[in-house]
């Protein structure tokens, strides 16, 4: 993919890759990658003991850049010249970080180009812990992450399942998605802190028989992309969603899957209460059958065809427009025709501050793809357009307008009293 159709943090940005010496550090290969896929320009520095793993030429073929692991020759005649490589970082990722770097570092030791980088760096520095899992749960190790977590260094948590060392439990590298998600965290600013957001996604359905169902075409990504970024600006964010062929967005977003309209609307009742904002992207079926057969409907011989008796669905966002009280309540609408009026007409019948408007007749945007084209609608009438561009740009345009809602409706409630 064409690295501007990323929405990324990382683009143009100048990241540190320190390697140490565990089994993992063949996976750091594609950490690098994708960082430069991103739009990084990345630097990688290797322990001697990383060297036994992985050779220093796959990651200078893949970064571009030399590669640095010998601390007496400083980057003499490489293109960043003199230039320290702690000066120009903007955030340094050690990856794998083993308990040997992580007691070296917590204990003032630095004897080697990658410690003593780690020191004389002052932007966030992100240690990705990879290491047997009995050593993981060591009081040392855990001393010496308290002590480096509290003078402001970040850790990810190791991922658990089978270790290199025939173990199994925590202590795997977390994924490259997990990571590069966690550098991106870094950088992002967190504006959303205090709201607890209350997202939708996904398609519901409705079961014919055992093996039949009513379903629509939603992939998920609308929403999952909003869930993403708004736990990445620091809001409480939880997701409620139908059937989706997609991974949880983060491992900190708590993910409820739902089938059907009804299932849907009783997770969203749960979790209404606590919600300053609530932002419903599903695809909810509008109609149920009526009565749902047991058994598989078998194909009769001689008949035309067969009717569906169908019902009709809760509509929830309309009971959440109904109950919101001080909370904001945003909805979706997908047309096909007459994109603003339909959605205005929405926006006033289910009492939202805001919808998101989709005409779904575009190709390439909408349904399945990763891109977009909507226009927000408040409930002053006021429309902004905003142009195709990657579904998670798009989610953080989204909750930019939501936090200008939030600001007017908060100071309108204030003058009040
Ligand atoms: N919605 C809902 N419950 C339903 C139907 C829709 O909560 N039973 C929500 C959707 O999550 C979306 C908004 O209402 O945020 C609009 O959904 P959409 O399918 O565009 O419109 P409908 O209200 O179903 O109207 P129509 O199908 O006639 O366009």
């Amino acid at each position: 993919m064409d690295q501007d159709n990323f929405y990324t943090m990382l683009k143009n940005r100048e990241i540190m890759v320190g390697i140490a010496g565990g089994i993992a550090a063949y996976k750091t290969a594609e950490l690098v990658r994708s960082l430069t896929k991103k739009g990084a320009n990345v630097h990688v520095v290797m322990t001697k003991n990383a060297m036994e793993f992985v050779t220093p030429l796959t990651f200078q073929t893949i970064s571009g850049n030399p590669v640095i692991y010998n601390m007496f020759e400083l980057l003499a005649g490489s293109k960043i010249g003199h230039i320290s490589l702690s000066d120009i970082a903007d955030q340094m990722v050690i990856a794998p970080a083993t308990a040997n770097v992580i007691g070296k570092v917590a204990n003032g030791i630095a004897d080697d180009f990658l410690t003593t980088m780690i020191m004389a760096t002052v932007v966030p520095i992100l240690f990705v812990p990879s290491m047997n899992t009995k050593m993981w749960e060591s009081k040392i190790v855990q001393d010496n992450i308290n002590k480096l977590r509290d003078a402001g260094y970040e850790f990810m948590e190791p991922a658990s399942g089978d270790l290199a060392c025939g173990w199994e439990g925590k202590g795997r590298m977390p994924t490259v998605e997990d990571i590069l998600e966690k550098m991106e965290d870094i950088f992002t600013e967190k504006d959303l802190v205090n709201e607890r957001i209350l997202i939708t996604a996904g398609p519901t359905t409705e079961f014919i028989d055992p093996v039949r169902c009513i379903t629509n075409r939603s992939s998920g990504k609308m929403g999952y992309a909003i869930a993403k970024i708004a736990r990445r600006r620091g809001a409480d964010v939880v997701l409620v969603t139908g059937r989706t062929a997609l991974p949880p967005p983060r491992i900190d977003v708590p993910t409820i899957m739902v089938t059907t309209a009804a299932e849907m609307r009783e997770a969203v009742m749960e979790h209404f209460t606590r919600a300053t904002v609530v932002i419903k992207a599903a695809a909810v079926a509008d109609y149920r059958c009526k009565s749902q057969n047991c058994q598989k409907i078998k194909k009769r011989h001689g008949e035309e065809g067969i009717t569906l008796d169908l019902s009709r669905n809760p509509d929830i966002l309309a009971e959440l427009g109904e109950n919101k009280g001080k909370r904001i309540v945003v909805g979706f609408a997908a047309e096909s025709n007459d994109l603003i009026e339909h959605a205005t007409e929405k926006l006033q019948k289910k009492n939202l501050d805001m919808i998101v408007a989709n005409d779904i007749t575009q190709s390439g945007i909408g349904f399945a793809s990763d891109e977009n084209e909507v226009t927000l609608i408040d409930s002053t009438g006021r429309t902004r357009h905003v142009p195709r561009l990657p579904k998670d740009e798009v989610a953080s345009i989204i909750l930019d307008a939501v936090k200008r809602v939030i600001k007017k409706k908060r100071k309108v409630e204030d003058d009040w009293y």
